[in-house]
């Protein structure tokens, strides 16, 4: 089972995709903002750690992204991320060897997207503003509709490649484009979030708007698409959605992304894993280390494509000595400790 999450801060309803869960974790308990306490202390160790990095590893990430066009196939240097491991910041526990060899899929060889690669880290950050920008990641992952061409451009300009969110498979009526659904377009209400229903991603309508949010990931100069709730077929949605018609709804989402030159993740759905690997350029993956879900993403590895990986220990059994074991089946991920709200707050492994 997996439960959907999303948070309710003053700036609006704010979404943040599915949380796998076996467990029937109580939705309060997910809900709940963490203490200012902790924010503060969050605050105070990301300040530290930006300070002991702008200088560093900034120029590190630069290095690596800066002499190469967006949207054309790029080597992103391991040796960059890791030499930043001396200064506490995200340090890759990489799985690639320059002598290793990886599967290719056909979308790689013919790649007009960015392809990014196992082990690089990143930010992801879906309240607004995100406040800190000068992280030494290779990516930020950062909400479609609320961050600008000029915003976006600017990380771009520091050698940071940018993952643009949204959700695929859910109606918000907040959005801006909110209006171009039709109550045909979507089921039951996702439970317990305002404002929020699942789509049916069979609707040519609801594709037709989807496309049109990966036009305006190019449009806004997104490296990469980062689309949520794809596992409706795990969920009570009312459209009877079955993993093929995910299979599908990703297909197209794929085709889209790749012809507007954009790479596109894989966003949990680990059970799709061995029928989108061919067509999809990472993933996105929330709690594995929790649930003990972790292996199917491995396959993303033997591609050298990164499972960007968040866990929650603040709203999940995990603790961090879990999440940071060698052998938890996270291995060569690209870890990331976040609040459930997806602020700025983040931690990396050692
Ligand atoms: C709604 O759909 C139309 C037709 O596809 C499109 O031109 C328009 O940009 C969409 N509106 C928004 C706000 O995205
Ligand atoms: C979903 O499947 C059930 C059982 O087969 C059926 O009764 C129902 O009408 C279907 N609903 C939709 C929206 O297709
Ligand atoms: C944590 O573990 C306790 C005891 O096993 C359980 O009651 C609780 O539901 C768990 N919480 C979460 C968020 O999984
Ligand atoms: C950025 O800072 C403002 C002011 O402290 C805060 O309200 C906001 O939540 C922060 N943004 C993130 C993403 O943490």
């Amino acid at each position: 089972m997996k439960r959907n999450i999303s948070i309710t801060t003053t700036n609006g309803v704010v979404k943040k995709g599915s949380i796998a869960s076996d467990s029937h974790t109580p939705l309060a308990r997910l809900k709940r903002n963490r203490s200012s306490c902790l924010c503060i202390l969050g605050i105070i160790a990301l300040l530290v750690v930006v300070g002991l990095g702008v200088g560093l590893g900034v120029g590190l990430t630069r290095k690596s992204g800066q002499n190469s066009p967006s949207n054309s196939p790029r080597a992103d240097t391991q040796s960059s991320t890791k030499s930043s491991t001396s200064t506490g910041l995200p340090s890759t526990s990489s799985t690639s060897t320059p002598t290793a060899t990886f599967k290719l899929r056909p979308s790689q060889t013919a790649a007009a997207q960015w392809q990014p690669t196992a082990g690089e880290t990143w930010q992801i950050t879906l309240i607004k503003p995100p406040n800190n920008t000068d992280l030494a990641v290779t990516a930020y992952d950062l909400d479609l509709f609320d961050n600008s061409l000029a915003f976006i451009a600017n990380l771009k300009l520091k050698g940071h490649r940018v993952i643009c969110y949204f959700s695929a498979g859910s109606y918000e009526d907040w959005r801006p484009d909110a209006k171009n659904f039709t109550k045909a377009d979507y089921g039951k209400a996702m439970d317990g979030w305002a404002g929020e229903w699942w789509l049916d991603t069979n609707s040519q309508n609801v594709r037709n708007i989807i496309a049109n949010r990966i036009a305006l990931a190019q449009s806004k100069g997104c490296d990469a698409i980062d689309p949520d709730n794809i596992n409706g077929y795990q969920n009570p949605t009312g459209l009877n959605l079955t993993e093929a018609d995910a299979i599908s709804f990703l297909r197209f989402m794929s085709i889209e992304a790749h012809n507007r030159g954009l790479a596109i993740g894989l966003k949990n759905g680990g059970e799709l894993v061995s029928d989108v690997i061919d067509f999809m350029d990472f993933a996105v993956q929330e709690s594995c280390v929790a649930y003990g879900e972790c292996g199917p993403y491995r396959t993303f590895l033997e591609y050298n494509s990164p499972v960007f990986h968040i866990e929650y220990p603040a709203d999940t059994n995990v603790t961090v000595a879990e999440i940071c074991a060698p052998k938890n089946g996270a291995q060569g991920f690209s870890t990331i400790i976040k609040h459930l709200k997806l602020d700025d707050w983040a931690e990396y492994c050692p």
